[in-house]
């Protein structure tokens, strides 16, 4: 088939070389040239594993064609699909700015053929109805489309083995052709499919990243308690989670979710729910708890670090990506500068982009040692696997004072107390 892609950020590039690979011609649309450029050179501009190699050889391959021309790309194409952003405006709402105005792109441009214009972009129920009314408006009067909603689960870190094997494809549409259209391109991937309507589709990804926030925010709940009572929150989660109705994953308690949807995704059901009346208190305290696991992380640091020199580990909001937004570690950052700190972070992936929100006001170690020597205190933010078995002795002889905070709980309490650490984890007896 031939396809486009419109946006090329995790979900747009993403896609646009998974389906490349599977030996589909795709266009990506962008409109920046600069980035253009640089996507034509191979160089996928976001830091995620394994996505270069996908790119420069499905250029070289002649099926990815990068251009910020939609009269190129969308008469030639059978499926466009959108991938742009959904920011949360000041009040919480998903801003359609660019969904709609990218919609009238493509519908003005539409070819003499049957197009399905499908939305992968995070957004609102009645919004693939609104798409629908842009294109009904501008398109010339020979175009025939249907609009279908098919929502993206990647995870950023894991974006390739999540697009090739997700658990599930959402197809939501009221046509059959546009369905079977989807079926069709989406063949030789794996996951179960469900095909429902448009809104059910738009809700199952809110719901889906609410759920799992939901899970976070309850593990950091539950810890809030643990570090009240001495049990350990591991111990209880390890406890709760082998119940197969629960389960152990998103139990993790720690800093906070971040990331460019947890955070925008719960305010923007919140949204949603309260624009129709519905209570939304569930999911507010989801949010309100989420903001406490920070604010708490950087109280403890403040009230039990024995100096204001500290060395920061992990700046992005996960491991294995570059993506520092709504980053827990870039929060507490903030309200330790407030509050005087001389900050120096290594993060293996995450510096740059750090740099642009903090430029020099805090520094940037080459290493996890150099952010570690002298310093009164470390801070863990992000459990990147170099830093899981890293020589802990050695970190020990060149810090003033050995004071951990672990953000993650990467470390066994009794092992950091043999080592002569004072260390201070989430949920867990301090040692
Ligand atoms: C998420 C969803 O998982 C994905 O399906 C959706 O398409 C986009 O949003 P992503 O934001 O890439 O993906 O990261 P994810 O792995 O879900 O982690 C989000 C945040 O939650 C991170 O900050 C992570 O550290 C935190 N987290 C995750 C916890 O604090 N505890 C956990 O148990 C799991």
């Amino acid at each position: 088939m031939t396809i486009t892609l419109v946006g090329h950020g995790y979900v747009g590039l993403v896609s646009a070389c998974v389906f490349a690979d599977l030996g589909n011609t795709v266009y990506v649309i962008g409109r920046n040239e600069d980035k253009l450029l640089r996507l034509k050179s191979g160089d996928p501009i976001i830091y995620e594993p394994g996505l270069e190699e996908l790119l420069k050889k499905n250029i070289a391959a002649g099926r990815l064609i990068f251009t910020s021309s939609y009269k190129e790309a969308i008469p030639a194409s059978e499926i466009v699909m959108t991938g742009v952003g959904t920011p949360p405006t000041p009040t919480g709402e998903a801003d359609l700015t660019s969904v709609l105005a990218v919609a009238e792109q493509i519908g003005q441009n539409l070819g003499n053929h049957f197009t399905v214009i499908s939305c992968k972009s995070t957004v609102p129920v009645g919004t693939n109805r609104k798409i629908k009314e842009v294109l009904d408006r501008v398109k010339p009067a020979h175009a025939t489309f249907e609009v279908a909603s098919c929502p993206e689960f990647l995870r950023e870190g894991s974006a390739l083995n999540d697009t090739f094997r997700p658990d599930r494809i959402i197809i939501g549409s009221d046509s059959k052709e546009a369905i079977d259209l989807l079926l069709k391109l989406h063949e030789p991937i794996e996951g179960e499919r469900v095909v429902v309507g448009l809104e059910s589709a738009e809700i199952i990804k809110y719901a889906s990243n609410s759920m799992l926030a939901t899970k976070i925010s309850f593990a950091n709940l539950i810890s809030f308690i643990c570090e009240k009572t001495g049990a350990d929150v591991e111990e209880v989660l390890d406890g709760v989670g082998l119940d197969k109705r629960i389960g152990r994953m998103f139990l993790y308690s720690g800093t906070g979710y971040g990331g460019s949807c947890f955070p925008k995704d719960v305010l923007a059901l919140i949204n949603t729910g309260t624009s129709m009346g519905v209570d939304m208190t569930m999911l507010k305290a989801v949010d309100d708890i989420n903001k406490k696991a920070q604010t708490n992380f950087a109280s403890i640091i403040q009230s039990s670090a024995p100096g204001k020199n500290i060395g920061v580990w992990g700046l992005a909001f996960k491991p294995n990506t570059d993506d520092i937004r709504f980053a827990p570690a870039i929060n507490i950052i903030k309200i330790l500068l407030e509050d005087g700190y001389t900050v120096t972070a290594y993060d293996p992936e995450g510096m740059d982009n750090t740099a642009t929100v903090f430029g020099d006001r805090i520094r940037y170690a080459a290493n996890p040692f150099e952010a570690a020597e002298n310093k009164d205190a470390l801070i863990i933010f992000t459990e990147w696997n170099e830093f899981k078995q890293i020589d802990l002795k050695k970190i020990k002889e060149t810090m003033s004072s050995p004071f951990i905070f672990d953000g993650r709980n990467m470390y066994e309490p009794e092992t950091m107390k043999q080592l002569g650490f004072t260390y201070y984890s989430i949920g867990r007896k301090n040692i």
